[in-house]
């Protein structure tokens, strides 16, 4: 049956542990695996910028034997003429799986929908699951087990960020704690989601308003930007109401002494991080980053072999 990866529950425990597992095999031994020889062809969509995706898709998919095709949809016919319905029909003859980077969750769903090939969300308005994948490599390296491990997230809890380390933060068992306003929480549909996935794996989700009481003995402290793609006009609101809740290193003092450092990039030194801490000893960033091209290597491998 063919899987996808549209949001970060679509994974089990089991399976996102597994793909996890598959990573840092890839990491030790990049060419591995092969299962785009042929070369078979990938489709790497593109409504937003990128710098990292864009990379690690392109790379990562070399390295397994395939070819990356990426689109741009200023000028393809997707978001314009086509839908992403008939897109994904044309798309699924030729190529061996479809990753797309957008806005609207639904129109990856619309994508996936009976689609014969797998479709990679590769960041959406609501989640950010591949960024996930290699934010949970990356941990494990630095701390050992996830499970039980309490990660701090401040700032826009509302984001594509927020809502994925929820979801992905309890699937491997981990403590989740999301500060920022109450009017950027997250979603409550993605906390109710979040707290059913938690009842099963031990782990949680903590929405808090006051930073500190999150950042208190944090074993990963975390942050993104307040201003996501696609909320531009917003700006001047967003750096008023998220001020309070950068990571400076009076946050990183509040949390465990061994405490890591993380931000999917790009980052806004001195909005939502200071220089210090990103550039600090406690940053695993430039991991993390790397981390793109082995964790989404790994997803690939697994998803092409559930076809
Ligand atoms: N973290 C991340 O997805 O970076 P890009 O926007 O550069 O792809
Ligand atoms: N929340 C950010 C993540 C960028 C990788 C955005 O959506 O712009």
């Amino acid at each position: 049956m063919t899987r996808h990866l549209l949001r970060d529950d679509d994974l089990t425990p089991a399976e996102q542990a597994e793909i996890l597992d598959l990573a840092l095999e890839l990491k030790a031994d990049r060419w591995k695996e092969k299962p785009l020889a042929g070369p078979q062809t990938v489709a790497v969509i593109f409504d937003k910028s990128s710098t990292r995706t864009r990379v690690s898709f392109a790379v990562g998919i070399a390295d397994l034997g395939g070819s990356p095709l990426i689109i741009s949809t200023a000028n393809s016919q997707l978001g314009g003429k086509e839908t992403p319905s008939d897109t994904a029909r044309v798309l699924e003859r030729q190529v061996a799986a479809i990753v797309w980077r957008t806005y609207a969750q639904a129109g990856l769903e619309e994508m996936a929908k009976d689609t014969r090939v797998p479709v990679v969300n590769a960041l959406s308005d609501d989640f950010h699951p591949c960024q996930l994948l290699a934010d949970l490599l990356t941990i494990r390296e630095h701390k050992g087990e996830l499970k039980g491990l309490t990660l701090a997230f401040f700032g826009d809890g509302l984001s594509n960020m927020a809502h994925s380390y929820a979801l992905a933060g309890v699937t491997a068992g981990m403590h989740v704690r999301i500060a920022s306003p109450e009017d950027y929480a997250p979603r409550a549909d993605v906390v109710a989601d979040a707290d059913r996935r938690a009842a099963e794996t031990g782990g949680s989700l903590t929405l808090y308003t006051d930073p500190n009481e999150a950042a208190a003995g944090a074993d990963i402290i975390v942050t993104d930007t307040w201003v996501s793609m696609g909320k531009e006009e917003e700006k001047t609101a967003r750096l008023r109401d998220l001020g309070s809740y950068k990571v400076t290193q009076e946050t990183m003092a509040l949390a465990q002494e061994d405490a890591v450092f993380i931000h999917c990039l790009p980052a806004d030194r001195g909005y939502e991080v200071d220089a210090d801490v990103i550039d600090g000893p406690q940053s695993v960033v430039w991991d993390e980053a790397e981390n793109r091209l082995h964790a989404q290597k790994a997803l690939l491998v697994w998803l092409l072999r559930q076809q």
